[in-house]
């Protein structure tokens, strides 16, 4: 008989990808490709996602054929996405009817503002766990129906649909227009600030607040069940598995039990603990969600802190100041130096997130003497990832009185040992890396496998879990402490700059 097979889609926020796994969480196959980003007023951030279906349409017979499998070897999909970005389209053409808007999008900050304003920021998180911000979903619908010429109507007409990434994508491949299916999975409608974090149902006092019909949204579906099967590329598969892609790292990094944390570093980076059954109550700075739900099974929350930039900085060293190459130099030219010449980067170039959370901060580069070379600058390109992934652990200490064991870490900037060195210095605890890095994609399949009993339970997902790298500590404490001291000034600079 044929080896029957997984396949994983992470349709994250620069790329999406296929992988496909075996029995053993052993990558078989991925295919990867890019899709455009637009700018078109400073603080907007937009996507295609009709070229992102297409990107997937292309991707999963590819990695198929790397794999050497055909379709009917595919037991289940599972799928995960960049979160927060937001997508309307047409319940009868299937088209898109506004670019995406991606989650480091500030164009709802009146909107924002003017929540606020009217006191109701109290309200939103007690029902939804979160504090209004830009960075979430439902505002950008509301911001949405505001704007385009006629949605709204149509909106109260039944003849849109609004969803992210995973739900434009669910609706797609189970035959859009004609058999689509309209859900979302629990962990992104945690990101609307349309949920109730308890009931984990939409809510409708939210969707008062923010003027957004009800006949638009999905429906919320958890993060293991067959939402429907596959009519094309993958014809007959069940989709059984969709969460947030930082909730498939937590889960693709076997992170079961409270206190298990794991930091993701792409674009961004997103820290999160699991932080068991119970919904937690963290103060403000950094925020409750779903970090998943299996089934009927009890849901299990998270605490997360979210970074808006880190690798994305990497990115902008290396277009923007053409400083280097590509991305991986920045470690040999930062290692070219052994220290950061006294200066030091912070990157609020659309504010700041956890656990600041300041959209006015904007980036700064403080500590300028002529003795700074690029070399220093890219070694404080490095060292912000590791004091704002330190300010995270620092919050969730505080808030909810965690401590970390270890951080499990992943994505692409894992390849950097400089950085994981520096990690393990300024958070004083091990860093781990896995043998499969590509935890998003590796979650979501383990969500699908488990639906379909191609897997039988979380522990034979632990057991496929092998640990490829650890990073010890290895900085003085005084060093820490006064290198910490220098990174909350270099903040303080930041903060409050657009007036
Ligand atoms: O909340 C945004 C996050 O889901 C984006 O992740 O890895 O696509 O940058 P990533």
């Amino acid at each position: 008989m044929s080896e029957t097979m997984i396949a994983g889609i992470d349709q994250g926020t620069t790329s999406t990808r296929c992988m496909i796994f075996d029995s053993q969480g052993r990558t078989r196959s991925l295919a990867q490709r890019e899709h455009h980003q637009v700018f078109p007023q400073p603080g907007w951030a937009e996507q295609d996602a009709d070229e992102i279906w297409r990107h997937v349409r292309h991707l999963v017979p590819e990695a198929l054929a790397q794999a050497g499998i055909g379709p009917g070897q595919v037991a289940a999909l599972g799928i995960a996405n960049q979160r927060e970005t937001s997508v309307v389209w047409d319940r009868t053409t299937g088209r898109t009817v506004a670019p995406a808007i991606t989650w480091q999008d500030t164009r709802t900050s009146a909107i924002i503002d003017d929540l606020v304003a009217r006191g109701t920021a109290g309200r939103i998180a007690e029902v939804t766990g979160l504090q209004p911000r830009t960075y979430f979903a439902g505002p950008r619908l509301r911001w949405l129906l505001d704007h385009g010429r006629g949605l709204r109507a149509r909106a109260e007409a039944g003849e849109l649909l609004f969803g992210t990434m995973e739900s434009w994508l669910i609706w797609n491949l189970t035959g859009g227009v004609d058999t689509g299916v309209h859900v979302t999975d629990v962990t992104n409608a945690s990101r609307t600030m349309l949920m109730d974090l308890s009931s984990r149902e939409w809510d409708e006092s939210m969707l008062d607040l923010l003027d957004v019909p009800r006949a638009v949204l999905p429906t919320i579906r958890s993060n293991a069940e067959v939402y429907g099967t596959c009519v094309a590329p993958l014809p007959g598969v069940p989709i059984a598995g969709a969460l947030g892609d930082q909730q498939a790292a937590l889960f693709g990094q076997t992170c079961f039990e409270p206190g298990d944390a794991k930091c993701t570093y792409g674009t961004g980076a997103f820290l999160l603990v699991n932080a068991g059954s119970e919904r937690p109550t963290p103060g403000p700075s950094v925020l409750p969600t779903v970090g998943y739900e299996l089934g009927d099974d009890d849901p299990v929350y998270a605490v997360e802190g979210s970074i808006a930039m880190a690798g994305s900085l990497v990115q902008w060293l290396r277009d923007s100041l053409e400083i280097i190459p590509s991305a991986p130099q920045v470690e040999t030219l930062a290692r070219s130096v052994d220290h950061n010449g006294g200066c030091y980067i912070v990157p609020a170039f659309s504010g700041l997130y956890a656990p600041r959370w300041d959209q006015d901060a904007r980036g700064v580069i403080v500590g300028l003497t002529s003795f700074v070379t690029k070399a220093h600058l890219a070694r404080a390109v490095l060292e912000a990832t590791a004091w704002q992934t330190w300010e995270v652990v620092e919050a969730i200490g505080r808030e909810l009185g965690l401590t970390l064991e270890t951080l499990r870490v992943d994505g692409g900037m894992t390849s950097n040992h400089l950085l994981m060195q520096m990690l393990s210095d300024v958070l004083d605890v091990p860093v781990e890396r896995p043998l499969v890095s590509e935890t998003v994609c590796l979650g979501a399949a383990y969500a699908a496998g488990l639906t379909v009993g191609f897997w039988s339970d979380l522990a034979a997902l632990r057991h496929h879990r092998h640990v490829a790298a650890v990073w010890r500590p290895q900085m003085d404490a005084d060093v820490r402490a006064r290198e910490a001291a220098q990174w909350n000034r270099a903040v303080d600079h930041a903060l409050g700059w657009v007036v």
